[in-house]
């Protein structure tokens, strides 16, 4: 079964991904898609000997990183830290099959400009004693889609966001890659 990774930045959660499935014998990560050309994670996917595929705004928006997609024939496509907003024809295209991690225990701290450390700074701001991850469903609304899995962390006890932010990183990485497996296995 094919896995497509999409990544903007640093790609810590695509990293954890790639190693994960990187001896798995009926699943792989056939190539990452990158919209940023200086993406840390470019050297992350060579490691591993993912294919890239780096596109433009136009491409994406235009149908070309669709097409591009499909030649891949994936099961499933995950959005590990990409920050632009999905198309919706590449949605349309793979119903059911688009996921997204997003670093709060959404409905709360979601939305366009929601991510990063806006994030974590807000749930601190609130004073809230919990944080977490949820892994959903990509439609056409941003971090509105279907929960899938969610996990909670306290973080009463963070001072800064950065505190909030690395506690929250450490559950993506346990938890995001094994999800994806048992999601695959009914895709
Ligand atoms: C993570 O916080 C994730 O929740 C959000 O973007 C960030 C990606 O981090 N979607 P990385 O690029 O995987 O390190």
């Amino acid at each position: 079964k094919n896995i497509i990774l999409f990544a903007s930045g640093g790609g810590s959660n695509a990293e954890q991904i790639m190693q994960y499935f990187a001896h798995k014998e009926h699943y792989a990560v056939v190539a990452l898609f990158t919209n940023n050309p200086n993406a840390g994670v470019l050297d992350k996917a060579k490691k591993y000997g993912v294919p890239t595929v780096i596109f433009s705004k136009e491409e994406l928006n235009e149908g070309k990183v669709l097409l591009k997609l499909r030649s891949f024939n994936p099961s499933i496509v995950v959005l590990a830290g990409f920050l632009w907003k999905f198309p919706s024809d590449i949605i349309a295209a793979y119903p059911g099959k688009v996921i997204n991690i997003h670093p709060a225990l959404l409905p709360k701290y979601g939305g366009k400009g929601m991510y990063g450390i806006h994030v974590h700074k807000a749930v601190l701001e609130n004073k809230d004693a919990e944080s977490g991850i949820t892994i959903h469903f990509v439609n056409d609304n941003y971090d509105e889609g279907n929960v899938i899995y969610q996990h909670t962390v306290a973080v009463s006890d963070c001072l800064t966001p950065e505190d909030v932010a690395q506690r929250v990183l450490e559950l993506e990485h346990e938890h995001f890659p094994r999800v994806i497996e048992e999601l695959l296995k009914d895709l």
